[in-house]
């Protein structure tokens, strides 16, 4: 027997759309995270069963961790697919409660079952041309090395780990693996019930109801979000919501800005914005003429590698770019300077505890707008002004507190999702120090409180803004405010009722 073609053209009716292209994509990684009921399992086996259909020399394994949940989860669900598309001639399913868990295309095509708890019979199976790894958040990390390890080597088809999961564990090795840094040759796709169009509606009221009962289930089975478990610094449950409402909606533009350099400086006529999917910045707000913009930033040390920028809208509040990047200074300071200049010249606050060079270059570059902090001289005892920012003993908290305060009032301005992440992951250790969990990051968020901290040296706009805290305008009306021409936002204000007419 060659191949069988069974109906492609059917296949949008019979999947989410979320998931549709992934029939297609031939990453070696194919990695499912989601609330409960998205339709991520029910995919899989689509998937599976189109491959087992259309490709010859296959043998999939369908692992889990446990053996003896097999026969009723993902032997239960392949059938069931088979049955719903009506293919059941094609294969040879076994029945009986005690049959061998093995499934035969006619094609010669094979799918087995294995636990991991199964050491012999995992042993046992060799030529072995893609998995699926169900409830992967079971696994350990060593299993699945051990599992990308085994499946090396030449195929006739292309080779894939597919993994479905529910996001159970913000500190799961999941999230470092896959998420935290974007990997080559991976695919990820977040889904929720929402995304599926096939699921009982009884079984979306069950999820929603979590929102009530028990906010840690809701946060993973109904939002599909990195469940978080201990007691964290911010709210979590505004930032998780605020993470969900971004999750489908993407950046306005990624990359990076090219320059030409002479010994000293940047040249400014040479900055110019490049687009790339890979790129140190995102930015999520675009430059305004006029606007009065602030850039933070926060140097790697004391155990990080990262190098973070966030610049916000002055008037408004809002997060309007990230950079981060690794381990590069130079560069770093470099980027950090075309950024400043791409939002009208920047008031600019770097930390200087750890590294000054990137302050020290702007210094050099004599960048007319730097933060001033005082400080008082140990011998003269005169105040003497500095520039940079300095987190010490009394500003750390301070600013920690304060970036909690506009998480609680006023989340809608922070619109990037690793920095919220980050918010998950922070907390209070042993002696009351505010800090990143264990294998965590903090620079993001230390990034942004110092932003927020710096901006009263920044003016804040129009002078409107003295009447009207811009802040509380509704999103969507606040995005009105901003694409309207100057000369016409006080007027729409006053349509709005939210300034007196006069
Ligand atoms: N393509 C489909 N065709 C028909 N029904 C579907 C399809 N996808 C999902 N369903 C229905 O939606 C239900 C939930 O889908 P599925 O089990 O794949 O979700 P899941 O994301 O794996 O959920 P969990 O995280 O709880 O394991 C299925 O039991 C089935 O009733
Ligand atoms: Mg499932």
């Amino acid at each position: 027997m060659t191949t069988i073609d069974v109906d492609l053209t059917e296949l949008p009716n019979l999947t989410p759309q979320k998931f549709y292209p992934l029939y297609w994509n031939e990453s070696r990684y194919m990695v499912l995270m989601g609330g409960g009921g998205s339709g991520k399992s029910v995919f899989i086996t689509q998937k599976i069963v189109t491959r087992m259909l259309n490709e010859t020399g296959h043998r999939f394994l369908v692992l889990r961790k446990v053996a003896k949940t097999l026969r009723e989860s993902v032997f239960a669900e392949i059938k069931k697919t088979i049955y719903r598309w009506g293919v059941q001639d094609l294969f040879t399913i076994p029945k009986g409660a005690t049959s061998e868990l093995h499934i035969t295309c006619v094609n010669g095509n094979e799918i087995l079952f294995a636990g991991l708890d199964d050491v012999e019979k995992l042993k046992s199976i060799s030529g072995v041309t893609s998995v699926w790894i169900e409830e992967a958040s079971e696994i350990s990390t060593e299993d699945y090395r051990q599992l990308d390890i085994r499946m090396r080597g030449k195929s006739r088809n292309y080779k894939q780990m597919m993994i479905s999961f529910n996001p159970i564990d913000i500190n799961h090795w999941l999230k470092k693996e896959f998420f935290d840094q974007k990997k080559p040759n991976a695919v990820t796709k977040h889904s929720t019930y929402l995304d599926n169009p096939f699921l009982p509606d009884e079984d979306k009221a069950v999820l929603e109801a979590f929102k009530h009962s028990d906010p840690y289930f809701y946060q993973v089975y109904c939002l599909g979000e990195w469940g978080v478990l201990g007691k964290t610094i911010f709210p979590k449950q505004i930032v998780s919501e605020r993470i969900a409402y971004l999750r489908n909606r993407q950046p306005l533009k990624r990359g990076y800005f090219y320059y030409d350099h002479d010994d000293t400086k940047v040249l400014d006529e040479s900055i110019k914005w490049v687009d790339d999917s890979a790129g140190a910045i995102t930015i999520y707000e675009d430059t305004k003429p006029n606007l009065p913009y602030v850039l933070g930033g926060d140097t790697a040390g004391e155990g990080s590698d990262n190098f973070t920028g966030h610049i916000i809208n002055n008037t408004t509040g809002n997060q309007a770019a990230v950079l981060k990047q690794q381990y590069d200074e130079i560069d770093y300071a470099r980027q950090m300077y075309c950024l400043a200049k791409y939002y009208n010249t920047a008031l600019v606050g770097i930390e200087v505890n750890f590294s000054t060079y990137p302050l020290r270059k702007f210094e050099e570059w004599k960048y007319p707008k730097l933060y001033v902090r005082e400080v008082q001289d140990s011998y003269t005892h005169k105040l003497e002004k500095r520039f940079g920012f300095l987190t010490g003993k009394i500003t750390r908290p301070l600013i920690i507190a304060n970036l909690v305060t506009i998480v609680k009032e006023s989340v809608h301005l922070i619109n990037d999702i690793p920095t919220l992440e980050e918010m998950l992951t922070f907390v209070k250790n042993e002696n009351g120090r505010a800090e990143a969990q264990d294998g965590a990051h903090d620079d993001l968020l230390m990034g942004l409180a110092i932003t927020y901290q710096i901006r009263d040296q920044q003016s804040y706009g129009h002078e409107m803004t003295e009447k009207f805290d811009l802040s509380k305008l509704p999103e969507d009306l606040r995005e009105d405010y901003w694409n309207a021409p100057a000369d016409k936002r006080p007027y729409l204000l006053k349509k709005w009722g939210l300034v007196k007419a006069g």
